[in-house]
């Protein structure tokens, strides 16, 4: 059996010279450093240097690499298809002609993102290759510096270090017989969400950092032909209003801003049946928001562009009563926050006889849209960031800080089991997020966080 304890030798780095004076009055005690000095300056430099390093390569530049190279894979399947689709129909007819116009444009798409990519990895490499040299200069440095661990403080400590990450391993793989898994109705074929997984994609909108409130997405029940398009609403006056609706054909277009496609709801911001409030979702090709100064569902029909409405239930929150928020602060005009999942489409919002706690309501499709079953929590709304919906469970985020978001809170509305233990972390690229919505189809989670859109990977176990 090894010991673990950290074993310091007390070497003796001092020669102690007394001498007593002849009259024997004076005790003097000489103390003579037998070692070299140590280098401090050296010291400090090379934790300067090291320093430098970690900044000059900063996680957003990695993420530019990955968001583009998302964006190329994502056109490249989507040539590919295309390209099948030519082989299949060709006719050598006006079916193939325009087949093939529509891949002279993909690949003009691909080409402009793998010029983007080819920049940024060429301004990446160089960093690196300084950031390395660098390192090697580091790395000398401190070996030079050890020669001065003469009692082996350090070397012992890493041997150590090593020796408990052996006991660790060995610990662990006693334990390692598969405990049975807890049994939990399985509601949804995938289980239970456990993890966000991301940011898998992170990045500024076409407005650049105009709009501070937003929300963006996929349609969880596109219309045909729409499956690959994304939706983008920015919250263009006030931060609180808007009144049309952004479409890009692709993740990679909405991703570099290209090519866009407005709807307009009304010719002007903010009028009757507007957006009110950053937590729209688009739903079966129609979007859902709070409309403009009243206490209601709205739908705007896509592709009709007609505007129909339902009422929330009396008293309920609107124009900023119940908005989300975080200690003293609010997100404002956040009274309705809609959601999507695998069961469909959800409102949440509050009112005075629930104390200001999350009711939740489901939205059901009819024309015009009504509300179906509503469930009462005793989550205090303004205590929450945010919500979103997956498999019929109820999601609520909190501010933990700048980095992170907390999934914090969930109401299963099967059960209704409410838990406010939950400890799922979102890894935030800004400090705060405006709208959080899940999609099912893709079991992603579509976040707006002060200007950017960023998008997570939902783990369920
Ligand atoms: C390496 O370190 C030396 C001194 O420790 C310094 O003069 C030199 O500039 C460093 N080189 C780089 C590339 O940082
Ligand atoms: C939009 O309008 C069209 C035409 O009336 C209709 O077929 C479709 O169901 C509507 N969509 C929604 C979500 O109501």
């Amino acid at each position: 059996m090894k010991s673990f304890g950290l074993s310091v030798r007390t070497a003796a780095f001092f020669l102690a010279l007394f001498s007593q004076s002849v009259s024997g009055k004076d005790c003097v005690c000489e103390l003579e450093n037998l070692q070299r000095p140590f280098p401090m300056e050296k010291l400090n430099s090379i934790n300067t240097a090291a320093n430098d390093c970690t900044k000059s390569i900063t996680s957003t530049q990695l993420t530019e690499v990955d968001v583009l190279m998302l964006g190329v894979q994502r056109r490249l399947d989507q040539l590919e298809k295309s390209v099948s689709v030519l082989e299949n129909e060709d006719d050598g007819d006006l079916y193939g002609a325009v087949s093939l116009r529509i891949i002279e444009l993909e690949l003009a798409e691909v080409q402009v993102l793998l010029g983007k990519l080819k920049n940024t990895i060429k301004s990446n490499k160089q960093l690196s290759e300084i950031t390395a040299t660098k390192m090697q200069n580091v790395t000398k440095g401190m070996e030079e510096l050890e020669t001065f661990d003469v009692s082996q403080v350090v070397s012992k400590q890493r041997e150590n270090q090593r020796m408990k990450r052996d006991l660790a391993k060995c610990e662990h793989e006693l334990h390692a017989t598969p405990q049975p898994p807890i049994p939990r109705p399985r509601r949804c074929p995938q289980g239970q969400l456990v993890n966000m997984n991301g940011p898998r994609t992170y990045s500024l909108t076409q407005y650049g950092t105009s709009y501070y409130y937003g929300a963006w997405g996929k349609d969880p029940k596109p219309a045909p032909g729409k499956e690959d398009m994304y939706w983008l609403v920015a919250l263009t006056s006030s931060n609180a209003f808007a009144n049309y609706v952004r479409h890009y054909s692709s993740l990679s277009t909405i991703l570099v801003g290209v090519g866009p496609v407005d709807t307009t709801i009304a010719s002007s911001n903010p009028t009757t049946n507007t957006i009110i409030g950053p937590n729209v979702v688009q739903y079966g090709d129609a979007l859902y928001y709070g409309c403009y100064n009243t206490p209601s569902v709205c739908r705007f029909n896509i592709s009709t562009r007609t505007i129909t409405n339902t009422p929330l239930p009396q008293n309920s929150g609107f124009n900023n009563k119940f908005p989300f928020g975080h200690l003293d602060a609010t997100y404002i005009y956040t009274d309705l926050d809609f959601a999507t999942d695998e069961s469909g489409l959800w409102v949440v919002y509050t009112t005075p006889d629930n104390f200001g706690n999350v009711i939740l309501s489901e939205v059901l499709e009819g024309s015009p849209p009504s509300l179906g079953r509503s469930w009462r929590t005793s989550l205090h709304k303004r205590t929450a960031t945010n919500t979103f919906m997956a498999c019929g469970v109820l999601y609520a985020t909190r501010f933990q800080d700048k980095q992170t978001e907390e999934i914090f809170y969930s109401f299963d509305t099967e059960t209704r089991e409410e838990r406010y233990d939950l400890k799922i972390h979102l890894k935030k690229m800004q400090t705060n997020i405006q709208s959080l919505n899940y999609n099912p189809r893709d079991r992603m989670l579509y976040a707006y966080s002060d200007s950017y859109i960023v998008s997570y990977d939902a783990v369920f176990q």
